[in-house]
């Protein structure tokens, strides 16, 4: 059974807040973006398998755990998933990145992928596909498609903001991805916005408007 998480812990709901608000500019957006990324990262980080180590402490000997050194990957959706990495870096610093480049034709909103650079082990990795937005879920599902193509078996998706109907498409085409995002929102509008969302992620970490 895969997971789908609203992760509602109250910093990244306090967080959250902040990124909302039009009077946030883009240095404060994006410092936000990448520490509420850090903050998923450890909840979507929480079924790593451990070993049991002996460490001599300056009194004793402990038994004690460390990562069982899984390969880990971060694919951000490019642009916003950029504002991503950062964060999740700072917890998981030995994690390869790829990139996958799309963009929502704004008349169809159909994704339309324009690059792709993986890792060449993505098959034997954990891969974290981050974007920041989940609408109506073409981006993340055809992204998540094209990863699985090439090779990678274990995926999950992280994400800030998710409509319902993005939610629900992305669990319907890949129910094998666990889900994490950081707030369920009520629709999309009838240019594919998320309601009451935040705006446009990618030029709000990029200040392009
Ligand atoms: C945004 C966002 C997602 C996509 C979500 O990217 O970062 O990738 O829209 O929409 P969907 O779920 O309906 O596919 P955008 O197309 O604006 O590209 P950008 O990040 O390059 O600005
Ligand atoms: N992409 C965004 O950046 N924001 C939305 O609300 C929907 C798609």
């Amino acid at each position: 059974m895969s997971v789908v998480e609203i992760v509602d812990h109250p910093l990244i709901q306090h967080k959250i807040s902040l990124l909302r608000d039009r009077n946030t500019g883009t240095k404060e957006f994006r410092d936000l973006v990448s520490e509420i990324a850090m903050l998923l990262c450890y909840e979507a980080t929480r079924d790593l398998p451990t070993e049991e180590v002996e460490v001599e402490t300056p009194v004793a000997l402990a038994r004690t755990k460390v990562l069982a050194g899984r390969k880990l990957a971060l694919v951000p959706i490019l642009r916003a998933g950029l504002g991503m990495v950062d964060g999740m870096l700072s917890l998981i610093p030995a994690a390869k990145v790829g990139h996958i480049g799309m963009y929502r034709n704004e008349e169809t909103l159909q994704p339309v992928e324009y690059y792709c650079k993986l890792p060449n082990d993505i098959n034997e990795r954990e891969v974290f596909v981050l974007d920041p937005m989940l609408a109506t879920g073409g981006s993340a599902s055809d992204a998540i498609g094209q990863i699985k193509a090439r090779g990678a078996k274990h995926i999950k998706f992280i994400g800030l903001i998710a409509a319902p109907e993005g939610l629900k498409a992305l669990h319907e085409a890949h129910p094998d991805v666990d889900i994490y995002v950081a707030a369920l929102d009520e629709r999309l509008n009838e240019n594919g916005y998320i309601i009451p969302g935040l705006g446009d992620a990618g030029d709000r970490i990029f200040g392009t408007k």
